[in-house]
């Protein structure tokens, strides 16, 4: 069981290790990242063009040995051009599965309110099924599929936000912000050399840490982390109090409660213990809980944002000792 903790703990770290030679600075949004990962659920990922989306999910898939797809979703974008679909070939006369972008590991699905509902329905089925069907025959996914997917916070003109319910089935939000000054420097420098962040992998100078495989055993054992029955119901009250709050017209639901425990449990282990700490569950409440709570419309006129409603929810409970 130790052995297991402390296999867990190493890869976490070196993977931490590893991303941060390619990614400058942004560590608690590779963190992030990582919890959705060996939690085997999605991420929402939210940030201004260029602050090194597509790169941070490319990396990892390079680091932990999968596969990577970026899906780019337009409003003409079908759920067959997701998930494939059976096609004539006249060579067999026959029908044959053309598999689509999805059978994939890490899959980007980037602008996703850019397409309508139907086919973000068909991307959200299937992450929560993790299989797709074409022509009444069903397909598994990969064990580790993981999507990231991306909404532009900018423009809003011709786009179709995800809806309340959707985003629900996300574990979590991964917030991209701008580098600070010196490390906007440290890219500026590296661009010009062959140590820029795209050379790190397309030159092989750095090398995959895992297998797919060992990825999925690593997700498997995850359970050798342990959490108290009272931080399990700290977790309770932290979500069943947004279904209560006074800002808050729509609260979180009982998923939020499994994403706060599941990525406490990765922060955890990221956190080099091998027990669920008071400390795990509030460092994962906002990722965790900010993109499924809706506030009344007085406090939005009043410039509260969800995450920091969601931060008063934290305070006003007292945590266990
Ligand atoms: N923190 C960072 N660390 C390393 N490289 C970075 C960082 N931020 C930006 N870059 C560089 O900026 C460029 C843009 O990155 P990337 O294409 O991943 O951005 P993006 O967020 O996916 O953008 P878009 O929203 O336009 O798709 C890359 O070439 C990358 O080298
Ligand atoms: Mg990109």
């Amino acid at each position: 069981m130790e052995e297991a903790i402390g296999q867990i703990q190493d890869v976490l770290a070196q993977a931490r290790r590893e991303v941060a030679k390619v990614i400058i600075g942004q560590s608690e949004v590779v963190d992030h990242a990582l919890i959705a990962i060996f939690s085997g659920r999605h991420a929402l990922v939210e940030g201004v063009p260029g602050v090194a989306k597509t790169l941070l999910v490319r990396t990892l898939a390079y680091l932990l040995g999968c596969t990577f797809h970026r899906i780019q979703f337009t409003s003409d974008l079908t759920p067959t051009d997701i998930i494939g679909a059976c096609i004539f070939n006249p060579k067999l006369n026959d029908f044959a599965l053309v598999k689509g972008p999805i059978f994939t590991t890490f899959l980007l699905a980037d602008e996703i309110n850019r397409a309508p509902a139907k086919t973000q329905s068909a991307l959200l089925q299937a992450m929560q099924e993790h299989q797709v069907s074409i022509d009444r025959e069903t397909y598994p996914l990969s064990p580790n599929f993981t999507v990231f997917a991306t909404q532009n916070p900018i423009e809003s003109e011709g786009t179709y936000p995800l809806p309340e319910a959707q985003k629900d089935r996300f574990l979590l939000k991964i917030s991209m912000g701008c580098p600070n000054e010196a490390e906007e420097i440290s890219l500026a420098e590296r661009t010009l050399t062959r140590e820029a962040p795209e050379a790190l992998i397309d030159n092989n100078v750095i090398r995959p840490i895992l297998t797919a495989e060992r990825l999925a055993a690593l997700r498997d054992s995850l359970d050798v982390i342990t959490i108290q029955p009272e931080l399990v119901r700290y977790a309770v009250s932290i979500v069943r109090l947004t279904r209560n709050h006074s800002a808050i017209k729509v609260g979180a639901g009982p998923r939020a409660t499994q994403s706060l425990l599941l990525s406490s449990r990765v922060h955890a282990a990221i956190q080099g213990r091998s027990a669920v700490a008071v400390e795990d569950i509030r460092r994962m409440t906002l990722p965790c809980l900010e993109h499924r709570v809706i506030l009344k419309p007085e406090f939005v006129i009043k410039g509260l944002s969800c995450g920091e409603a969601v931060q008063h929810v934290l305070q006003s409970i007292p945590a266990p000792r």
